[in-house]
């Protein structure tokens, strides 16, 4: 039955950004399609909120306090993960971000943390992750989330825009690197309704951002989990190096923030 090849019943996943948003999406799908979970963040009370979901779902839940900005706290998230599971099978590098902001108002630290927090903390846990996953399950699957700010050129995104484009090129560089064992995609994910988003939303946003979108609609968690699983499941054993774009059908970005000399 086509559907069973897209479960992922005995696998093992980390998931990063996992107390809610997107993260917190894609662990309870996960677990709904057979996965015990990893689930990594800051905020020990929200990975719990994530833990009973999982749980919910009839499977084992690990809940590991990690700031991915932390070397020592991805190393531990590993080891922890290999000592309450005994495998690793899938990655998803979901943590990240960075507030859109003006091109000449954007420091240089701003510039060099976005970086860091959307590229190398992915780049760092992968490189950990996936001799463990040949190691303990034969091979496995790294995914990605990255946005369609990282392909599409729009004024107030230089720091955010240029990490998610480095990151979803990164899947590219490391699936050539890792195949035939294992497999590195990414999601080019649109506007999806999370706290990160609410927070900069008002309905007159709401509205414009709607209208711009060839689908007429703001995603949720859920149109991300779906092609989440699919990416990380056997349903894929045949993709890689791959940026699927889960996004209403944008070709630009739906925010249109001023340019440097307007006005
Ligand atoms: N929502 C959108 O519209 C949208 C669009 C395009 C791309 N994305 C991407 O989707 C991903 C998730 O976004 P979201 O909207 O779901 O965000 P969110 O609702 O703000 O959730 C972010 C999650 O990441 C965790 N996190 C933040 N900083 C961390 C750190 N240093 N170390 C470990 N965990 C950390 C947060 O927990 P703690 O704060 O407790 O650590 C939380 O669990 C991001 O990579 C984002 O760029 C989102």
């Amino acid at each position: 039955m086509i559907l069973d090849h897209f479960r992922l019943d005995g696998q093992v996943a980390i998931v990063t950004g996992a107390g809610r948003g997107i993260g917190r999406g894609i662990a309870t799908a996960f677990a709904e399609a057979g996965a015990d979970l990893a689930l990594a963040a800051r905020s020990v009370a929200e990975l719990e909120e994530t833990a009973a979901k999982v749980r919910a779902a009839g499977r084992r839940a690990l809940v590991q306090r990690c700031d991915v900005m932390q070397r020592a706290d991805l190393e531990k998230l590993v080891d922890a993960t290999l000592a309450a599971f005994g495998r690793l099978d899938t990655l998803v590098n979901n943590a990240g971000g960075s507030p859109p902001k003006p091109a000449l108002r954007t420091s240089e630290r701003a510039f060099e943390h976005a970086l860091r927090f959307n590229v190398t903390t992915a780049f760092l846990l992968t490189r950990l992750v996936v001799p463990q996953m040949v190691r303990t399950a034969g091979g496995g699957s790294v995914l990605n989330i990255s946005s369609v700010a990282g392909r599409e050129f729009a004024p107030g995104f230089v720091a955010y825009g240029t990490a998610k484009a480095a990151l979803s090129f990164m899947t590219g560089e490391l699936a050539q690197d890792f195949a035939p064992k294992v497999r590195v995609n990414a999601i080019a994910v649109g506007s999806v309704r999370t706290k990160a988003l609410a927070d900069a939303l008002t309905p007159e946003l709401e509205r414009e951002m709607i209208e711009r979108t060839p689908l007429r609609m703001i995603g949720e968690v859920e149109d991300i989990a779906a092609c989440a699983t699919w990416l990380s499941s056997p349903a894929a054993r045949f993709v890689t190096g791959e940026v699927v774009g889960v996004n209403g059908g944008l070709v630009g970005l739906n925010m249109a923030l001023p340019r440097a000399f307007d006005g």
